[in-house]
């Protein structure tokens, strides 16, 4: 096809640094960022029905149940801009079931990026999380501050990330990771996501521009 965007996925434990890395993405690429936890943290802010349901999942660090992730999923890929612009998928396919219900749609990544980080740095980065309401951008008490007093002031952390809460996500990462990689097991790329978040996108970015450079080779030549 003539138009066919970047399609990515990008995985990694809990505070791996998915989010960070997706913002300059975005910037980047131009990718429609679908964060499943975003999505359903929106939900649980508006008190919908989903958000309810969901609520007690996320705040014990337990996985909300596939049907609900997945419908969700599916109705934002299935938008315009996403089919325009390309997706960047965060949080999702997380178990085996989830990746199963992408390839009986047909959809598939042209890239699967895994962040890599040791699970000692992973607790240290949750602990210290913080996240502005207003403009969505991922703050770090020590590792990134925020620019303002006004920013600072406004900064919210999550429920989910308390010490006790990071090992039972990391605990139930570890169970689903190798079942997800499988479905992806050719287009996996791992990065190294204990570095600088600039140096990780460094790598990050070049990658992408080889995939999407292989992509209009393809669709020139094809
Ligand atoms: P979700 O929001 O997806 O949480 P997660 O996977 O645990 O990932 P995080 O958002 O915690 O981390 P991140 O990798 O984005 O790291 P970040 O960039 O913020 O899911 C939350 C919950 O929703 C789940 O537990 C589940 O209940 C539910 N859910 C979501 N998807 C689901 C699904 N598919 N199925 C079922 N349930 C689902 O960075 C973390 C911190 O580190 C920040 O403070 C940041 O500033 C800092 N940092 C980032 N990069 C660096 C760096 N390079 N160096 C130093 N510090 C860094």
């Amino acid at each position: 096809a003539i138009n066919d965007p970047l399609k990515v996925m990008i995985s990694g434990a809990p505070a791996s640094g998915k989010g960070t890395q997706c913002e300059m993405i975005v910037q980047k690429f131009g990718l429609v960022h679908i964060s499943t936890g975003d999505l359903l943290r929106a939900e649980v802010a508006a008190g919908t029905e989903i958000g309810i349901k969901a609520k007690e999942y996320m705040n014990t660090g337990r996985l909300v149940p596939d049907e609900i992730v997945t419908a969700m999923v599916r109705a934002r890929l299935s938008l315009e801009d996403a089919k325009e612009k390309g997706w960047l998928l965060d949080g999702y396919p997380r178990t085996s079931a989830q990746a199963q219900s992408l390839e009986d749609l047909g959809i598939r990544p042209d890239v699967y990026i895994v962040l890599e980080v040791p699970d000692e740095i992973l607790i240290n980065r949750c602990v210290g999380r913080q996240l502005d309401p207003m403009t969505g951008k991922i703050y770090h008490v020590r590792n990134f501050p925020p620019e303002t007093e006004e920013i600072k002031a406004r900064l919210v952390t999550r429920a989910d990330d308390t010490e006790e809460k990071v090992i039972s996500r990391l605990e139930i990462y570890k169970r689903n990771v190798e079942a997800v990689l499988a479905t992806y097991v050719n287009i996996v790329k791992k990065i190294d996501g204990n570095r600088p978040k600039e140096k990780v996108f460094e790598e990050t970015k070049t990658l992408l521009s080889q995939v999407q450079d292989e992509k209009v080779k393809a669709a020139t030549t094809g």
